[in-house]
């Protein structure tokens, strides 16, 4: 039967290249506002190749009101934060900080990678958080590659590492504020995987590899494709395979005050985050 449920793209997003902090290049779609909501930002790092003495970080720097969410795929960066927490982000690892009403932290090349140099490639994504949790006490989570769901169909064309939400039977062992559905996947040639998803949620898949067919539209590397409501998507393989992410959740239907790494519901909220970070109260 066929059903009105049934997602299609509706608008396929092209990545800039950016630099950002000292120079580092960042892939990134750009879709405004309530299109990418709950998402704030996708930035896909890398994948760049730095010699020794190289690779750059952001140095300490603070986030108020939404999560910024990294995930490697390779290389190794080594962080540490206001709260107190520190920790290296190994391939594969994913570290969820909820930065709530206040984070300073820092986010830089492991010192032997540094020294060393080599391929660096993940993704940053920021998720906004709704007015009533933007103040939340921060949380941290910082998840080891192993300890992350991975699935595998039967016949070894799809695998998926799940993130957050659901996918392949496995569920997610991130907590998330909002419900959000952030998974990593790779369609060998001749896979066709079918996503349940929440009818309401704005659900996206970002190429960084091959090409994945969604209904008549094809998603290439580097594109962003934006679903129509429905309770499944279906991904086909392109010729060469696919590698992408699934990324969804509900929209935040409330007004954005974005000023830098604070993202606030208002003018006079983005005021007093600058003030508590200038007296130093920020975090
Ligand atoms: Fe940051």
């Amino acid at each position: 039967m066929m059903s009105t449920n049934v997602r299609h793209i509706k608008s396929i997003v092209p990545t800039h290249v950016v630099l950002e902090g000292g120079g580092f290049k960042v892939r990134r779609p750009v879709a405004m506002g309530r299109l990418m909501s709950p998402f704030l930002l996708l930035d896909e790092m890398g994948p760049v190749n730095y010699g020794p003495r190289e690779a750059i970080g952001a140095p300490d720097h603070p986030h108020r009101g939404f999560e910024t969410v990294t995930y490697m795929l390779s290389g190794c960066m080594q962080h540490a934060d206001s709260a107190g927490n520190k920790g290296d982000l190994n391939p594969g690892d994913v570290q969820w900080m909820t930065a709530g009403r206040g984070v300073i932290h820092s986010e830089l090349p492991h010192p032997d990678f540094y020294e060393s140099g080599g391929l660096m490639h993940g993704f940053q994504i920021w998720v906004n958080l709704p007015a009533k949790d933007k103040m939340m006490a921060p949380r941290y989570q910082d998840i080891m590659s192993e300890a992350l769901p991975i699935v595998e169909s039967e016949d070894k064309l799809i695998w998926a590492k799940v993130i957050a939400g659901k996918a392949l039977g496995a569920e997610a062992i991130i907590d998330t504020v909002i419900p959000i559905t952030y998974i990593h996947m790779r369609l060998k040639p001749g896979a066709i995987y079918t996503h349940e998803c929440e009818q309401d949620h704005n659900i996206m898949v970002y190429a960084f590899g091959g090409s994945v067919n969604i209904g008549q539209k094809s998603v290439q590397d580097g594109e962003l494709g934006l679903s129509s409501p429905g309770e499944s998507l279906t991904l086909e393989a392109g010729a060469n395979g696919a590698e992408y992410l699934i990324l969804g959740g509900p929209e935040i239907n409330e007004p954005i005050a974005r000023y830098g790494p604070f993202v606030m519901n208002t003018r006079e909220e983005i005021m007093q985050a600058i003030g508590d970070y200038n007296n130093g109260t920020l975090a």
